[in-house]
């Protein structure tokens, strides 16, 4: 089962980073998405994440160019037709994943295998929507997709283990590390993630710690890269809000049950650096910490 064109439907935050490490990889890639404006923003992102890594003597403007020039995008889900695995990456709708693989399955060969890169949604759900389901999984890549190791491949009842083994070759060949779980909401990563990040969020509005303390104790007392509420910011918290209320549905856990504040930060907008704030008010360089936050959630709270 030799993988060689690969489709990616999204070029937003995942989908272009997913798109990007298989052209890194030597990967001939098509990515698709709903208009111009959307693909050219997309590809956009690409572009300045590898003038960064130039910047940064990580890569050469040659490799740049070449990783450029084996992207190409479209707006029509037909030209990924002839791949020999796409991966979809679009937002974290059930309907609108089911209707891509639907329609994929019904354009693509009989070989092609459908890979979702949901991180919450059940692969079953998405495989049973295709008259493939055998040739359906997970792919589960974490951002930034270029800087994170890990994919978490995620296997559903129906899997045939060929195509199992094929997708997890594929995630060696990007240079990823590839570990295997079982379509259970939430995958390895986000069953432990996502309590966590929701428990900062409940630490904040209870007045534990303010939000840099918060994100100070644990990048310093457990070496975390990021503290949660940064994390959270880079993430996107209505991302994580739709992660934890399709989590909190799966196990009926209060741990995976979204708080309120991180409800209503989601309502008003407040979604992290794609809006420019969240926990950190991203206009300005470094971020600084929304304190207003704080002090609307627990009044008699430091700052
Ligand atoms: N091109 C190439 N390399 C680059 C680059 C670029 N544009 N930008 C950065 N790099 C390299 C740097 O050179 C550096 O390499 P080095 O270690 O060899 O020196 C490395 O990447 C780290 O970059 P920086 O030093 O500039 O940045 P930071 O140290 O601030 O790290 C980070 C950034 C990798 C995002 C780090 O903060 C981190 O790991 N954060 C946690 C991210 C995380 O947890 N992601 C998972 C989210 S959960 C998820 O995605 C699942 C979903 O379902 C919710």
């Amino acid at each position: 089962m030799r993988i060689t064109k690969v489709g990616v439907v999204g070029c937003g935050q995942m989908g272009s980073g997913v798109a990007q490490v298989c052209a890194q990889a030597g990967y001939q890639i098509l990515v698709r998405e709903v208009s111009e404006t959307l693909l050219g923003k997309g590809l956009r992102s690409i572009e300045r994440f590898l003038a960064k890594g130039v910047e940064k003597g990580k890569v050469s403007p040659e490799e740049k160019a070449g990783v450029m020039d084996r992207i190409v995008g479209t707006t029509a889900l037909e030209d990924l037709a002839a791949c020999d695995l796409v991966i979809e990456a679009i937002t974290e709708n059930a309907e609108d994943k089911k209707d891509i693989l639907r329609r994929l399955d019904g354009l693509c060969g009989p070989a092609t295998i459908l890979a979702s890169n949901t991180s919450s949604l059940s692969i079953t759900t998405l495989a049973v929507a295709t008259g493939r389901r055998e040739r359906v999984v997970g792919l589960h890549f974490f951002n930034p997709v270029p800087l994170m190791q890990l994919v978490e491949v995620v296997r559903t009842i129906d899997t045939d283990p060929a195509v199992l083994e094929a997708v997890t070759e594929f995630t060696r060949s990007l240079g990823k590390t590839p570990v295997q779980a079982t379509d259970t909401t939430g995958f390895i990563v986000n069953r432990l993630l996502v309590p966590y990040l929701l428990d900062a969020v409940r630490s904040l509005g209870e007045g534990v710690g303010t939000i840099e303390d918060i994100d100070r104790a644990m990048m310093l007392g457990c070496a975390y890269p990021m503290g949660p509420l940064a994390l959270l910011d880079l993430v996107g918290l209505d991302t994580t809000f739709s992660i934890a209320e399709i989590m909190f549905e799966e196990f009926r856990e209060r741990r995976f049950a979204p708080p309120p504040l991180l409800k209503r930060m989601v309502l008003a907008g407040y979604l992290g650096r794609k809006t420019g704030r969240g926990f950190y008010d991203h206009s300005s360089d470094p971020p600084v910490a929304n304190n207003h936050l704080v002090r609307w959630a627990s009044p008699d709270a430091r700052p």
